[in-house]
């Protein structure tokens, strides 16, 4: 697929403008270790501010996910003992099951506790991780073939997974190769092969949500919580179906998620503005909505991750400078410049925006999310050195 699009009227980022940013981001998250080390950051700031908070949100894993970036661009041992410190208040967590009754194990444990593993040998870390991977497999419905989003598994209400749960299948890969249980994996796969089937539309854009029937575990209906409408392309949604699919295909090497990969991305160019960070909603392409700049970090990632597993070296080249155009656009106009204004990363990220038509309770609009933190550092760090990455 070639990408012709919005895409090509940016200038690609340089690796000079990548290392300044880098530097920037790296030297907030020092700012922000005497507030955020014996607690998390919430999940969205206020007035572009974080409030502090406890550990008990779905988002908790990012910050720490930013201290251990920080670690790896400085090797500043202060990075690594925060890190550890916040290991502990997630293996509190996981063995208490704090605010556990949902499928965010992924989001919370690989780049706070698999990271923390990976950089620091933590085994308090690798045992948290293996503990929030089973907490993942109590979701998993064989009715169905899909892991349990949201809320008590006995409800009928809650039997639906959710595109975002792609993020959440590494965790399953990597505790299948830590312990040499292949049950971890073969959820992952049915799962990963449940989402390829119903959740794409046939003209490629996303669900959000998608319900199946408790009884037969046949398909029910797409459905939206955060996007604008049922049948509209929620823009975050896209982007975890788009970094999701890249990570199916690393994990299972199948090129049908390639396919699928490709089919995301090309609808989610065509929805996007000319500076490539999208409107909330893909509905929208122009006008007054707010962005959603983390969708744009979480694409970028998912296009450096795609890069690497092609093998036409034009096609990965492609790929890396449609990634590098987006980040020279979130470092331009979306990240913080002036620590003193905010305690973030990125401006102009939103977290649920309430429509006339979905469920969402609105909250975090147009501020800093952790998430779009998290993924710009992510691939700011994936373009200044080869990476081995948190999510396998
Ligand atoms: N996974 C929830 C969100 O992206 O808001």
């Amino acid at each position: 697929m070639t990408i012709h699009s919005q895409a090509d009227l940016l200038t690609p980022a340089t690796d000079a403008q990548v290392a300044q940013a880098l530097d920037v981001a790296v030297a907030q998250v020092r700012a922000n270790l005497p507030h955020f080390t014996y607690r998390a950051q919430n999940h969205s700031s206020v007035n572009n501010i974080y409030p502090a908070v406890e550990n008990d949100q779905w988002t908790a894993g990012f910050w720490p996910g930013e201290i251990w970036l920080a670690y790896e661009a400085t090797g500043d041992k202060t990075f690594r003992h925060a890190g550890q410190i916040h290991v502990q208040s997630f293996l509190h967590r996981i063995v208490n099951r704090i605010e556990t009754d949902h499928h965010d194990m992924g989001f919370l444990y690989n780049p706070s506790c698999i990271a923390a593993f990976k950089l620091a040998g933590d085994e308090d870390a690798r045992k948290a991780a293996l503990l929030a991977a089973d907490q993942l497999v109590e979701r998993f419905h064989e009715v169905g073939g899909f892991i349990q989003a949201w809320g008590r598994m006995s409800e009928p209400g809650n039997y639906r997974y959710i595109i975002d749960c792609l993020l959440n299948l590494p965790l399953l890969y990597w505790a299948a190769r830590e312990t040499g249980n292949p049950r971890y994996r073969e959820i992952a796969r049915i799962h990963a092969a449940t989402t390829l089937k119903h959740s794409i539309r046939p003209d490629d854009s996303t669900y959000h949500t998608f319900f199946m029937d408790p009884a037969t575990g046949a398909p029910s209906h797409g459905a939206t919580k955060q996007g604008y409408r049922d049948d509209s392309s929620w823009a975050r949604g896209q982007a975890w179906g788009i970094y999701g699919m890249a990570l199916c295909y690393r994990h299972e090497g199948r090129p049908e998620y390639m396919q699928a990969f490709d089919r995301l991305l090309a609808y989610y160019l065509k929805r996007l503005p000319q500076d490539l960070v999208p409107y909330w909603d893909l509905i929208f392409t122009e006008g007054d909505e707010p962005r959603d700049s983390s969708s744009a970090a979480i694409v970028a990632c998912g296009l450096l991750e795609m890069a690497d597993l092609v093998d036409d070296a034009a096609r990965a080249e492609e790929l890396r400078t449609t990634a590098r155009r987006m980040v020279a656009s979130l470092i331009d106009n979306y990240a913080v410049k002036d620590p003193s204004t905010s305690n973030g990363l990125v401006l102009h990220g939103t977290y649920s925006k309430k429509s006339p038509y979905n469920t969402c309770r609105g909250e975090g609009v147009d501020e800093c999310v952790a998430w779009g933190d998290y993924y710009y550092m992510e691939a700011l760090t994936r373009l200044s050195r080869p990476w081995s990455s948190y999510w396998w």
